[in-house]
């Protein structure tokens, strides 16, 4: 080979590396929600639990600028004994994926009670400050170049009274416990967009509006003592049997909005189990809470990111993964796309609420 040939040959090559062809999408979908939430200031982004689905990488390809990995950043995953090698493996898939393709991250998460492995759930111990920081330390600059955001904190409040969880260590630590991990996480990820993450902020009924009122008093405790918090992110995992209620949910982001505080919606789907089983009914329903919730909460300035967990029904926590969530009859349908990918009411009324936002900074 020649100089030309190869100086020839190594661009065509850098080019194709830098853009890899377009996917095929499954189905023909032109309208491409991150482009309609561009044009109101947002990002979109899903959870993908990775492993190279390739009719879902088109789909988050073509509508999502993040992808949020559904269980690969966890402690309990990356980490369940303590052990010099982490399992990456996973993660460091999904994180080529997005490379390749020019998606970001958001890391999910660093502390959550529900999966977390014994040796990084016990502040008694004494290596247990060590541990954490040597962990934070391995896991959140090694996808540096990707992420945007991280959940630092993931489901800390108590669903039955205000202020935290009962676990072993919001319980006896408390704000300690969160400030160490937001101090841990900003050493780790200085330019990461840090977050606390909770579910039931949306809903009307009481313990909603108890969790909102305790999570809008502890980031405000949290930010008065020094914290670097940059949002709160709000779950909104939908069912109709909860019911959302704008009045309340706006005045909380309009709190949050006060403090400096951006909102992002992290893990956004609709459960219709208590849905009717008839399914053209049940996709309008399901629709129609979609709409309703991007409605009340898109009017906000300081909400910047869409985030569903999960694209499509296939590859569901609600279809696969939770065995209360089984419906008497029929299969759920929480997606904004069926088993097939193919679009469902939820996604033209997704992409409607998108057009109907108001333009924002
Ligand atoms: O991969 C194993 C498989 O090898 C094994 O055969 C199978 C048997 O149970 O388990 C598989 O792992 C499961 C994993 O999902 C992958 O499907 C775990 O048991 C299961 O616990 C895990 O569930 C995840 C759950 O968090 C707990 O980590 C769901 O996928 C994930 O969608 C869900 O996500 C949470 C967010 O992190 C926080 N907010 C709520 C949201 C929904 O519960």
């Amino acid at each position: 080979m020649n100089r030309r040939n190869f100086l020839t040959g190594t661009v065509a090559t850098v080019a194709a590396l830098a853009a890899p062809p377009a996917r095929p999408l499954p189905f023909r979908t032109e309208v491409s929600l991150k482009k309609l939430a561009a044009e109101k200031s947002l990002k979109v982004s899903t959870a993908y639990n990775g492993g190279g689905h390739f009719d879902l990488e088109a789909l988050i390809l073509h509508h999502c600028d993040i992808v949020t990995p559904e269980n690969a950043l966890k402690p309990g995953f990356l980490a369940p004994k303590r052990t010099i090698n982490f399992a990456f493996e996973r993660m460091d898939g999904t994180a080529s994926f997005c490379r390749a393709n020019g998606l970001r991250l958001h890391g999910h998460t660093l502390y959550w009670h529900q999966t977390q492995p014994a040796w990084l759930n016990d502040a008694g111990n004494s290596s247990f400050v060590r541990d954490y920081m040597s962990y934070a330390g391995q896991v959140m600059p090694r996808y540096g170049d990707l992420i945007d955001s991280w959940d630092v904190i993931n489901e800390p409040f108590s669903d039955r009274k205000a202020g935290y969880r009962k676990n072993p260590v919001l319980d006896v630590h408390g704000d300690e416990f969160v400030r160490f991990l937001f101090r841990t996480a900003r050493r780790a990820a200085p330019k990461a967009k840090l977050l606390i993450n909770d579910y039931s902020l949306s809903c009307g009924a009481a313990y909603c509006q108890r969790k909102r009122d305790t999570a809008l008093a502890t980031v405000e405790r949290l930010l008065k003592a020094g914290m670097s918090i940059d949002g709160v992110g709000l779950q909104a995992h939908l069912a109709p049997t909860q019911p959302v209620h704008k009045t309340p949910l706006s005045s909380f982001i309009c709190g949050l909005n006060d403090l400096g505080l951006e909102v992002f919606i992290t893990e956004l789907d609709v459960n219709d189990i208590e849905l009717p089983e008839n399914i053209a009914k049940r996709d309008k329903l399901i629709a129609a809470i979609y709409k309703d919730y991007l409605g009340a909460v898109l009017e906000h300035d300081n909400v910047k990111r869409l985030g569903f967990w999960g694209l499509s029904d296939a590859e569901h926590w609600i279809v696969h993964g939770y065995a209360p969530f089984k419906r008497k009859r029929g299969t759920p349908r929480p997606a904004l796309f069926d088993d097939r990918y193919r679009p469902k009411p939820a996604f033209f009324a997704v992409a409607e609420a998108l057009n109907q936002a108001p333009a924002r900074t």
